[in-house]
């Protein structure tokens, strides 16, 4: 079977949340696949060990900091994109947060913007610029939203996230819906529980492991490379067919 279809090849990709976890993950995936790879987050020091990384590998590597609840950061980091890349092809929307676990009868009016301006309007402002210039150069281009599991299915205490999180799902499928006609691709991946630091406490908490693996079929957490490689199949000539879907990796768990 011929797998050059996994090529990014002269390729740059934009990776936010690309300092640790799944996006540091997606990040080093898709510089091994031959990209040139721009990571961001907010904080710098762990973006340039990333970039470092990614040099080692023999790609070229820009770590930017930029916060996805600010507006004008990630104006500056498209901007930023441009002068240095003169182009792009892929986005990864992969920076969000939970600051708080809160049922939704308490949770405050400040963490629902916090949530809300990070999760959903940062993806949708990071998605609408780079669909923009990926107009602008004419030759496609692919975007891959990282939702969740609870896009699908609220948790108790993580109601705001999971509202945010059905929202990208519902962003990612009309974003596909009107950049068809432009060739850029719109998917989505939505994982279960991944062990990163994110997660933590429920990985590393015995109580929820049992409750967790109760009900997942393949009695285990994943790796943040495991949704890495399913990343770039998505963003890949792979997928060249599929626009609008938003995948689980779940392990089972939404059966
Ligand atoms: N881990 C899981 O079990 C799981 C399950 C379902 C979905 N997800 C989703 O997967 C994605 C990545 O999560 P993860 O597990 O890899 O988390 P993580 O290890 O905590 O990494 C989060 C990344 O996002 C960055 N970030 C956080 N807030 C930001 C902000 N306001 N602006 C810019 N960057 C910000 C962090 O860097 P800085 O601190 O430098 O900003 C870091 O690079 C998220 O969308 C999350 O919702 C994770």
């Amino acid at each position: 079977m011929d797998v050059s279809y996994l090529s990014l090849k002269n390729k740059v990709a934009l990776v936010t949340g690309g300092s640790r976890g799944i996006g540091k993950a997606i990040a080093l995936a898709f510089a091994d696949a031959g990209a040139d790879i721009v990571v961001s987050s907010r904080k710098l020091p762990a973006l340039e060990e990333v970039a470092g990384e990614i040099t080692a590998m023999g790609r070229r590597a820009l770590p930017v900091a930029a916060n996805g609840r600010h507006p004008e950061d990630l104006r500056q980091l498209i901007e930023t994109v441009k002068e240095e890349f003169g182009r792009l092809d892929i986005l990864v929307n992969n920076a969000a947060t939970n600051p708080v676990m809160a049922p939704m009868i308490e949770i405050e009016e400040t963490a629902f913007d916090v949530i809300m301006n990070t999760n959903l309007k940062g993806y949708f402002l990071l998605a609408q610029m780079a669909a923009n210039l990926m107009i602008e150069q004419g030759k496609g281009g692919s975007i891959l939203n990282i939702s969740s599991l609870n896009g699908f299915t609220p948790d108790k205490g993580l109601g705001v996230y999971s509202i945010s999180k059905a929202a990208i799902n519902m962003l990612t499928r009309a974003l596909a819906l009107e950049l068809g006609e432009y060739d850029i691709r719109v998917n989505g991946l939505a994982p279960g529980v991944i062990k990163t630091r994110f997660s933590q406490a429920r990985w590393d908490n015995e109580e929820f492991s049992a409750q967790d693996m109760a009900r997942t079929p393949l009695q285990r957490f994943a790796e943040p490379e495991e949704v890495a490689r399913m990343a770039l199949s998505m963003v890949s000539e792979t997928a060249s067919y599929i626009t609008g879907q938003i995948l689980l990796i779940d392990g089972g768990r939404s059966i």
